[in-house]
């Protein structure tokens, strides 16, 4: 019990700091390759253990969640949206967590798809134009703005306003230095570089695009049964209060990030995916075909689309736009036969987790069908978590996955992306897993 686990050494001090750094997912996933389910890391001054074994990832996220915080890589994350469902913890994080619940019930989610269906065609409808030219579109740029459109709609009610222009590339800019300061030791973070520069004035914008969200909805009193409007009438059950402004701000702006960002990401990527497999977009396509039969797709049509699912499933296996999390043990524990000191880590990894070989054959493949209910049996639950899991599960899961489908269905149906001629992909882990280059595509009618 008291020996560490085996793990790379590093270099001194630093540990494997710099190699982190360099390539996070890489390094994760010699590592679990190498030495097998956990893992122990010298990252800097905060030391953990990487986990790759669905019993233990299991404790951690579920069985003894209340021992585990998200660990201080989200102050990083805190800069930017400050402490609300994402990011807070214990009885603060489960008030937040029940006043929001209410508006991701399935049913709930079910009354908006017309939305998210009507979003994805009349985003459709734009690319016949785009088609003609001939020209690549930036694939990540219009599922950015198709995914933020829905989370406006459906979630808060309202547009962005003057903002509507500005805030990609702020939202780009704060990924960025997030990401990349991310593994930091903290000395430097604040110095007025240029860099944070950018990164206050992109934060600025956010908060700018937030601000005006709720002032919207306060000057029009619109009526609507919606998130936002939960989150503006809910009472503490003791005290009666209502949320501050500042605690509306920062969930508004949790709900904007986190909505948007992922599920574009998943988007994108499925296109990357569907351009080299002919064989599995053909498939896709006759599957629409047969079912649709060219009529645009609506909520109830989901379970009769069931290799569109299987893709989006591989897809998030082989791209998980979440790619890693982690947490910090209170106290100390116990983790897959060694002690795990309280203030360590545990780091998961879905994109190593993903890949692993003793849970997927050929994991480097792309191969929807290991999603069918017959390959699915023998595989561990927690070996696949693009949602995460436990009590910190993604509270949009099924927001995300149904709009993924309706829009992948209603943009399937009418066209074929290819990847632009000579353009190189290269997964860019920060917060999220963004293609590092961008994702320009051809679009052509089908
Ligand atoms: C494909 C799309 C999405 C992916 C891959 C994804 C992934 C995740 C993951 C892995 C977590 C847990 C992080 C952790 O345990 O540290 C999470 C949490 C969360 N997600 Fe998502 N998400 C997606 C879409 C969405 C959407 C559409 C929304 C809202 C509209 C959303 C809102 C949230 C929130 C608020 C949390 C924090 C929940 C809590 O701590 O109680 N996500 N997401």
């Amino acid at each position: 019990m008291h020996t560490l686990p085996p793990g790379p050494r590093g270099v001194p001090l630093l540990g494997m700091l710099p190699a982190i750094r360099r390539d996070p997912i890489g390094v994760f996933t010699n590592a679990a390759r190498r030495f097998g389910d956990i893992v122990y890391f010298k990252i800097g001054p905060r030391r953990g253990y990487l986990v790759s074994d669905p019993d233990a990832i299991r404790h951690v996220l579920q069985d003894n969640a209340r021992n585990y915080h998200k660990s201080p890589l989200y102050d990083k994350l805190r800069l930017v949206i400050g402490n609300g469902l994402l990011t807070s913890e214990d009885a603060f994080w489960l008030r937040q967590r029940r006043i929001a619940q209410p508006a991701f019930h399935r049913q709930r989610i079910a009354a908006l798809s017309d939305t998210m269906a009507d979003a994805a065609r009349l985003a459709a409808d734009k690319w016949d134009a785009l088609a003609s030219t001939g020209r690549p579109v930036d694939i990540d740029d219009e599922m950015m703005r198709l995914t933020r459109t829905v989370v406006l709609r459906t979630l808060l009610g309202s547009d962005l306003g003057p903002f509507t222009s500005t805030i990609d590339e702020a939202w780009a800019v704060v990924n960025q230095y997030i990401g990349e300061s991310f593994w930091s030791l903290g000395f430097a973070d604040n110095l007025p570089t240029p860099r944070h520069r950018r990164f206050l004035a992109a934060r600025r914008v956010l908060r700018g695009a937030v601000d005006y969200v709720i002032s919207d909805r306060r000057r029009t009193g619109a009526d609507n049964a919606d998130l936002l409007a939960m989150l503006m009438s809910a009472h503490d059950e003791d005290t009666g209060d209502t949320m501050t402004d500042d605690q509306l701000q920062v969930e508004v702006m949790t709900f904007l990030l986190a909505g948007q960002e992922t599920t574009s990401l998943a988007l994108t990527w499925t296109w990357y995916l569907l351009s080299q497999h002919p064989g599995a977009r053909e498939k896709l396509e006759r599957e629409l075909d047969s079912v649709l039969g060219g009529r645009p797709p609506v909520y109830s049509d989901i379970a009769n689309l069931p290799y569109l699912r299987m893709v989006v499933d591989e897809s998030l296996r082989l791209y998980p736009p979440a790619w890693g999390f982690s947490r910090q043990a209170m106290a100390d524990d116990e983790l897959g036969g060694f002690r795990l000191p309280r203030g360590w880590l545990a780091f998961i990894i879905p994109y190593e987790l993903h890949r692993h070989p003793k849970f997927w054959d050929r994991p480097e493949a792309f191969d929807p069908e290991r999603f069918s209910p017959e390959r699915s049996v023998d595989r561990p639950k927690f070996a696949y978590l693009p949602f995460g899991a436990g009590p910190r599960r993604c509270i949009g899961d099924q927001f995300a996955l149904i709009e993924t489908h309706l829009t992948l269905a209603t943009f399937a149906q009418r066209y074929r992306l290819e990847l632009a001629k000579g353009h190189s992909v290269d997964p860019w882990p920060l917060i999220t897993l963004r293609p590092r280059l961008g994702m320009p595509m051809l679009v052509e009618r089908r």
